[in-house]
């Protein structure tokens, strides 16, 4: 696990520079996407070089981690609709290459499977971002969820809710009870695992994501076991970080060449 602390832009570029080499490489690169505030520096930055350089989703594919149960189809928290606003118009990624779970299906096993035939079909995630929760989750793998998980449906815990109220105007009783997420061992598939955090409430999230034993009391724990996973965080997400000086001297000497 590589771990990066730098101000929220410049890890912001980092993760743009990661997709912007893939996207180069292979313009049909199968991107995973996140929601929440962690990746909203990424996103900016990627829709900066779309506008300026001419970086091209065109033949790309996304596949979004989670997604809210019962959320109408219009309602502007509805995954979905975040990842269109956030990501997918400002770099004009074409509406039906970017999926996401089916918040609003009836047969709910049904579309979970269906989504993971639909990675799968479509080569697997060639860079999953991720952020994390408070509570150590990742998508929305609350804390006693199997390492092995597949996209399933799971009960958000009240402290996620009461986190995430602050984009339902701060109502927490706005905030749905179910979603839809990827498993752990979904997540796990992806080739490349990028995740960002800043702000010293992610800091025990972060030191337990990196330093803690593999718990599912911390989903995150979880990428400790992945060949290649990435942890971009801000001097206060890493401020209990016990190996925090290592990380900084092994990025410091690290060749320019090598990217993340
Ligand atoms: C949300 C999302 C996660 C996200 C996390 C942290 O509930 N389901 O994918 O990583 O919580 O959110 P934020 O980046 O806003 O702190």
């Amino acid at each position: 696990m590589e771990v990066v602390i730098a101000p929220a832009e410049e890890l912001a570029v980092l993760a743009a520079d990661a997709i912007e080499a893939l996207l180069r490489r292979d313009p049909a690169t199968v991107l995973g996407l996140a929601t929440g505030s962690s990746p909203l520096r990424v996103y900016d930055e990627l829709a900066r070089r779309h506008r300026e350089d001419g970086l091209s989703f065109a033949d790309a594919r996304g596949f979004m981690l989670d997604e809210y149960v019962g959320l109408d189809a219009a309602h502007p928290q509805r995954y979905r609709n975040v990842i269109e606003t956030e990501i997918a118009s400002r770099v004009e990624w074409p509406a039906d290459q970017v999926s996401g779970p089916d918040g609003l299906a009836d047969d709910i096993p049904a579309a979970c499977a269906a989504y993971e035939r639909a990675i799968a079909d479509a080569g697997g995630v060639d860079l999953q971002l991720l952020g994390i929760g408070t509570d150590g989750h990742i998508a929305f793998n609350e804390p006693g969820s199997s390492l092995a998980s597949r996209t399933r449906i799971k009960t958000l815990t009240a402290q996620t809710r009461v986190d995430n109220a602050r984009f339902f105007g701060d109502d927490v009783d706005q905030v749905p009870t179910h979603c839809l997420t990827q498993g752990l061992g979904t997540i796990m598939q992806a080739r490349h695992l990028v995740l960002l955090a800043t702000g010293r409430q992610k800091a025990e999230a972060v030191h337990q994501l990196v330093e803690g034993p593999i718990s599912a009391m911390w989903p995150g724990t979880v990428m400790q076991l992945h060949p290649h996973a990435t942890v971009l965080v801000d001097d206060a997400a890493a401020s209990r970080l016990q190996l925090g000086d290592y990380y900084r001297q092994t990025f410091a000497s690290k060749p320019d060449w090598q990217g993340l």
